[in-house]
């Protein structure tokens, strides 16, 4: 690879660095492991949740972002912080039938052995059913589709801890046999649907007006909101700066963070339409109030949130027991990022409070070290010129002025 790729020494030892993963670990959960990537991990603070205080980690590249969720906890505060809602772990799994000779009877069919069939499945994962989770329920529909009618059976189960997908995909497999025998059709996919519409947080919060800059910010945001409301390209950033907060506290905590984008942008189109995943309000007293309902596929148990040492110090953080209350938390951040980035939106503009961090990032490329960085940042930033050719300029300049 150092060959191919023409790489330093020094690259290979970056490349090669794990950081807090250990290599043994990191080349057990995925294949042709050559080394680690690290991110910054920064703590959210002021969060309330339910009534309980928590420091949450993020780990991303983003500029900004922990700071604003920082600030729009610190606000929400004020009215008495995050109350988030739930609708249990619940997943479902997808059996697709093709060539079923008749579909309305192997529906009927499938349905009246509905029992046998969520016995078959609860028979591979004991532990889950034991812990009060298991296969629930099993719904079947009848799609016409490109290559005629198909089956599909969808089994839904409470995966309790976990964030399910091994436990779903293991239960949809087991039931081939049975399933092709009821339908006299041929078993095709068997997986996870990511569309987690069963498995839901809601979060709310109240915003004084006041606090969070008077009536003006509170009608900005509503003009923000009905924006994003009817323009797909609109509600596009509008739902990206939400999961800048929730991809965040994904990937601290470990988790699969495809599932939670596809969930999430999934979700918003199910009208058809694709919508914001928040809703802003006025209520009686003049105050904002706003809503975030999405799916939140997560888990405590199996997967990197057990495997993975940082993400496991990470939970330890985080204080959660258990994996709604992590989709819990995670809906307050998604919350608290959105009004973050509409609050900034529709008064200043976010480039003021961007660019003064993004400034130092340009600073670092740019070769700025020690206090070189803070003396290029705040340079470009006086004077409206964050940019890397003027950052090159600074720190020749700098530098030669140190030397002299
Ligand atoms: C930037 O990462 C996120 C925002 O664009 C979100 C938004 O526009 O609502 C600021």
């Amino acid at each position: 690879m150092k060959e191919f790729a023409s790489l330093t020494d020094e690259e290979v030892k970056t490349l090669a660095n794990t950081g807090g993963l250990p290599a043994e670990v990191a080349d057990h959960m995925i294949e042709n492991v050559v080394g680690g990537y690290t991110y910054p991990l920064g703590i959210a603070m002021n969060f309330r949740v339910n009534g309980k205080d928590y420091l949450v980690p993020f780990a991303l590249e983003e500029p900004s972002v922990v700071a604003a969720a920082s600030n729009a906890a610190k606000m929400a505060r004020v009215k008495g912080g995050f109350t988030v809602t739930n609708t249990g772990p619940i997943m479902i799994g997808q059996i697709q039938v093709v060539n079923v000779p008749k579909p309305d009877t192997a529906k009927a069919k499938l349905l009246s052995r509905k029992d046998d069939l969520l016995k078959k499945a609860n028979e591979q994962d004991p532990m889950l059913v034991s812990l009060g989770g298991g296969a629930k329920d099993l719904t079947v529909k009848k799609l016409s589709t490109l290559k005629g009618p198909m089956v599909i059976v969808e089994l839904i189960v409470n995966t309790g801890d976990a964030m399910g997908a091994n436990a779903v995909n293991t239960m949809a497999e087991a039931l081939t046999p049975m399933v092709e025998e009821i339908t006299g059709g041929r078993v095709l996919l068997r997986i996870i649907s990511n569309l987690a519409d069963r498995r839901l947080v809601k979060a709310t919060a109240v915003f004084d007006k006041e606090t969070i800059g008077g009536e003006d910010v509170v009608d900005g945001i509503m003009y923000a909101y009905a924006f994003a409301d009817v323009d797909p390209y609109r509600c596009a950033t509008h739902n990206k700066g939400i999961m800048n907060g929730v991809v965040a506290v994904g990937i601290a905590c470990g988790q699969d963070i495809r599932a939670l984008e596809a969930g999430a942008h999934s979700y918003a189109s199910r009208s058809g339409h694709y919508k914001p995943l928040t809703t802003w309000e006025k209520n009686r007293d003049g105050d904002l109030v706003g809503t975030l309902e999405m799916p939140m596929a997560v888990g405590l148990v199996g997967g990197a949130a057990k495997t993975h040492p940082t993400a496991r110090a990470n939970i330890k953080v985080l204080g959660v027991k258990t994996a709604i209350e992590l989709a819990e938390v995670m809906g307050a951040v998604g919350l608290a990022q959105n009004f973050a980035a509409l609050r900034a939106l529709a008064s200043e503009g976010i480039q003021r409070g961007h660019m003064k961090l993004h400034s130092r990032n340009i600073a670092i490329s740019a070769g700025a070290t020690g206090g070189l960085i803070d003396m290029v940042a705040r340079r470009m930033i006086e004077e409206k010129r964050v940019r890397f050719d003027r950052a090159k300029e600074l720190v020749a300049e700098f530098s030669n002025e140190k030397k002299q």
